[in-house]
């Protein structure tokens, strides 16, 4: 296979999978669950594919593996590049720069220099096993210079670039001296794609005022989605309910769960979701006999100061409402996890809530806004959707509800407690047929095929 080129080859960051190490020493990928991996994973089938990221490793050894019919190329990166480029530039710099919700953006020199020496790896390698006049899709903002530094290398190639988060206006991107060569990167290629209209006029916008009039990007909105029938389906498993019927009874069947799913980011809105659900119980319009908030998160890039820092904070507000509110069995109010969990407890936190609060400041998209409308196959539930998340443009169903304004999430989760179950199946219903109709493979397909048809172009 080292040999071998692919018509079609993705580049992101982290690759699909994560490596365990068999009896005999031999590295085994499996395919892990989540994020824009989820995502993207499925329409590779069948396509002849390759995919270029990190393996999570500083191992030396990056030999080429197999996955579900996706040819992998791992990148390994020294402890010191991932500080660098993964947890210094992209995630201390661009991440909060392109979120824009009051988290400083830091810079250092040296991460500029790591980010594009990590990126110049990335390119050189998806040059390596590109086909000719093959397509290669890079994935995201830990990625921008990928495509201008693989046309460079490899002009015969179509270059599509999606970028998974929000982008900002161009005068919060000029605050980063490297804007112009961030904007050129991505310009590069020969389609750029975005979550939202207003991320593509953002950039759009940007790349007119700081790159001028050379630039023949094309940038379209392409609204990422999942596998709903995989979801679905596998929400269905007799395991899966059985285990949401257990955790039920464990949070001592209680008329309404809450229910908060996310990494945990400062994007989320995690704390405004405690509060409001705090402030609720000190009104006594809901009762923590009545109630109770299920909260999972999943921990995330724990060796940026600004993640610790809300890890802590959401500890103190976790420890403080369950110091005031507690059942009268001792069920706390907010059951709180900080943990990985498994994809099939995943799932059965999905059917065991009621009421899914997505209270994010700034979201790309929000998946999990909609694997909690794949997940409820008897059309129950209710879903809170922040107006600042890309899904809350089609799950028009959901109860819109601004986080940054606690009355306002307060008054959805009222409405929600309040509704009818023929409400909630009505909008239920709705939802799901939404998710259902504009699923992953109809996104993929939209991309993959506009990139098709730049690559056949005279
Ligand atoms: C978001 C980003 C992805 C990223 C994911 C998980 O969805 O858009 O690019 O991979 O978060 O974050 P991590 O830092 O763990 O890769």
């Amino acid at each position: 296979m080292t040999n071998a080129t692919f018509p079609l080859v993705v580049v992101s960051n982290r690759l699909p999978v994560s490596f365990s190490v068999d009896e005999n020493g031999a590295r085994v990928p499996t395919l892990s669950p989540g994020g824009l991996v989820a995502a993207v994973a499925p329409s590779l089938q069948g396509r002849d594919a390759a995919w270029v990221g990190w393996d999570g490793t500083e191992s030396a050894d990056s030999e080429p593996a197999e996955v579900e019919g996706i040819a992998l190329f791992p990148v390994s990166l020294s402890q010191d590049l991932v500080e660098r480029h993964y947890e210094g530039f992209s995630n201390g710099t661009l991440w909060p720069l392109f979120h824009d919700v009051g988290v400083e953006s830091e810079f250092q020199e040296s991460w500029w220099e790591a980010y594009q020496e990590v990126d110049a790896t990335f390119a050189q390698r998806a040059a390596e096993v590109v086909a000719p006049g093959g397509i290669v899709w890079v994935h995201d903002y830990q990625m921008m210079l990928v495509p201008g530094l693989l046309r460079a290398l490899r002009p015969d190639v179509t270059i599509g670039y999606f970028h998974h988060i929000p982008f900002c206006a161009p005068q919060t991107l000029q605050s980063l001296p490297q804007h112009a060569e961030l904007l050129d990167g991505t310009a590069a290629a020969d389609i750029a794609g975005f979550q939202r209209k207003g991320d593509c006029d953002n950039f759009l916008k940007a790349a007119g005022k700081f790159l001028g009039a050379d630039v023949s990007v094309r940038a379209e909105t392409y609204p990422i989605s999942l596998d709903f029938t995989a979801v679905s389906t596998a929400s269905g498993d007799p395991h899966v309910l059985a285990r949401a019927a257990e955790l039920r009874s464990e949070w001592g069947d209680p008329r309404t769960v809450f229910l908060g799913v996310d990494r945990i980011d400062y994007t989320k809105g995690i704390p405004e979701r405690l509060e409001a659900y705090e402030a609720l119980l000190r009104s006594g319009q809901l009762t923590v006999e009545d109630t109770v908030m299920v909260q999972a998160g999943s921990p995330s890039r724990e060796n940026v100061p600004s993640y610790q820092a809300l890890r802590a904070r959401i500890d103190a507000i976790v420890s403080r409402i369950n110091q005031e509110f507690q059942s009268s069995d001792g069920r706390p109010a907010v059951i709180y996890s900080a943990q990985n969990l498994e994809r099939a407890e995943m799932l059965a936190l999905f059917v065991a809530g009621d009421v899914m609060v997505v209270s994010s400041l700034r979201d790309g998209m929000n998946l999990v806004a909609k694997e909690f409308v794949a997940c409820k196959n008897d059309e129950s539930g209710v879903l809170i959707l922040s107006p600042f998340t890309g899904a809350a443009d089609r799950m028009v169903d959901a109860l819109i509800a601004d986080p940054t304004t606690s009355v306002e999430l307060q008054s959805a989760m009222l409405q929600a407690t309040a509704m009818t179950p023929e409400e909630q199946q009505r909008r239920m219903v709705a939802l799901r047929e939404e998710v259902r109709t504009h699923d992953v493979a109809w996104w993929a397909e939209r991309i993959l095929t506009d990139l098709a048809s730049k690559a056949t172009r005279p």
